[in-house]
């Protein structure tokens, strides 16, 4: 320890950090991964790509292939896709590029962690809206405040991360033309778009502040490469370019987004074998003693009844299974979150649970 301590930003002190527990369990239902491996081929052919590229040298900067191949299955342009390591890096880039100190951003808590702990560790103000008892936005107050406060940057998420409710595209819509009026970038968080009932009809212009941000890390079996991309107009690329470092994506992961491309078919059937499970664990849990909410995502949120939420949680730990513990999150007292894994996996968290709450 130097004679002085040098000391990180005052404002960070404040921070808790961003802790989901990595337990090595037998079952691991706590991060909506998909539970698959990669496709079959895939492995082996990755495996073959990789010993092709010269690790010698730095990346594709503009990581052009990956992003050509983004581009064609969203038919965007190749300037409407910027790719990173993670949408994580996605949305750190976009609050260096477009918030900061002094700007502000809107966040409708519940929601994905990542948004309000980057916007604080990016020295941006958190404007907090509400959310209905549905867990969809409240469209009046968003409106309110938008005028009100005039947010550089609007966080929608949808399917939203712990809830798995869906927002309607008549509330982003007017959310975004109310922030045409201010200035303001509405970002769509889209992480689990592909298990949502209905795709969503909302698309790239260049006319338009709105943008999209993906992940590789959900249905794709990529979680562990760390790849994500944002869709957005060509002029909103190029600010989120310029506060990327050069050189960030390596040739590796750009490599497996490539590939995994190309197993769109696999991923699509696991994504429709995922989603009949979660219709069968939802009904099983509707049979216990929880309340539990419909999910347009990978996971269902539910709080139980006669038990505290995290002593469920720890209960359930120690019979080898994780969850996602939101007990103690702002409006989710006693809510957990369990990700929809194999069918095996799913059968053991219900026996396991239907023992426990009797
Ligand atoms: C809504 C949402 N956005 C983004 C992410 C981050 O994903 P990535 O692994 O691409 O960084 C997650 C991860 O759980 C998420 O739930």
């Amino acid at each position: 320890m130097p004679n002085k301590k040098p000391m990180s930003r005052d404002d960070l002190t404040v921070l808790e950090g961003y802790h989901s527990p990595q337990f090595e369990v037998p079952v691991k239902l706590n991060t909506n991964e998909s539970p698959f491996p990669l496709p079959k081929n895939f492995k082996k052919e990755f495996n073959s790509e990789i010993k092709k590229l010269d690790l010698n040298r730095y990346p594709q900067r503009e990581a052009n292939e990956l992003c050509i191949s983004i581009a064609e299955k969203e038919s965007l342009n190749i300037n409407q896709v910027f790719a990173a390591n993670g949408s994580n890096e996605i949305i750190q880039s976009i609050f260096l590029a477009f918030g900061g100190n002094g700007r502000s951003v809107l966040i409708f808590e519940p929601t994905y962690a990542m948004h309000s702990q980057i916007a604080k560790i990016t020295g941006t103000r958190v404007i907090k809206g509400s959310r209905e008892s549905n867990f969809e936005v409240n469209k009046d107050e968003a409106l309110k405040l938008i005028e009100e406060e005039s947010p550089d940057i609007v966080f929608l998420c949808s399917p939203n991360n712990p809830t798995g409710n869906l927002e309607s595209e008549g509330l982003v819509n007017s959310i975004r033309s109310k922030l045409d009026e201010s200035g303001g970038l509405l970002v769509l968080d889209q992480a689990y778009e592909d298990f949502a009932e209905e795709p969503s009809t909302l698309t790239v212009d260049e006319k338009s502040n709105l943008i999209f941000v993906r992940t590789f890390s959900k249905v794709w079996s990529l979680a562990g490469i760390r790849l994500g991309y944002v869709l957005a107009p060509e002029w909103c690329i190029n600010e989120i370019r310029n506060v990327s470092l050069p050189y960030h994506l390596d040739s590796v992961k750009q490599k497996a987004g490539v590939l995994a491309l190309k197993h769109e078919t696999e991923m699509l059937l696991r994504v429709k074998e995922i989603k009949e499970e979660k219709n069968r664990v939802y009904e099983l849990l509707k049979s216990l003693p929880v309340d539990i909410w419909p999910s347009e995502a990978n996971f269902l949120l539910f709080r139980p009844k006669g038990i505290d939420g995290y002593k469920l949680w720890g209960d359930l730990l120690n019979e080898g299974i994780l969850l996602r513990d939101c007990s103690s999150w702002e409006n989710l007292e006693g809510c957990l979150r369990v990700t929809i894994g194999t069918p095996n996996e799913n059968t053991k968290f219900l026996e396991r649970l239907r023992e426990i709450l009797g």
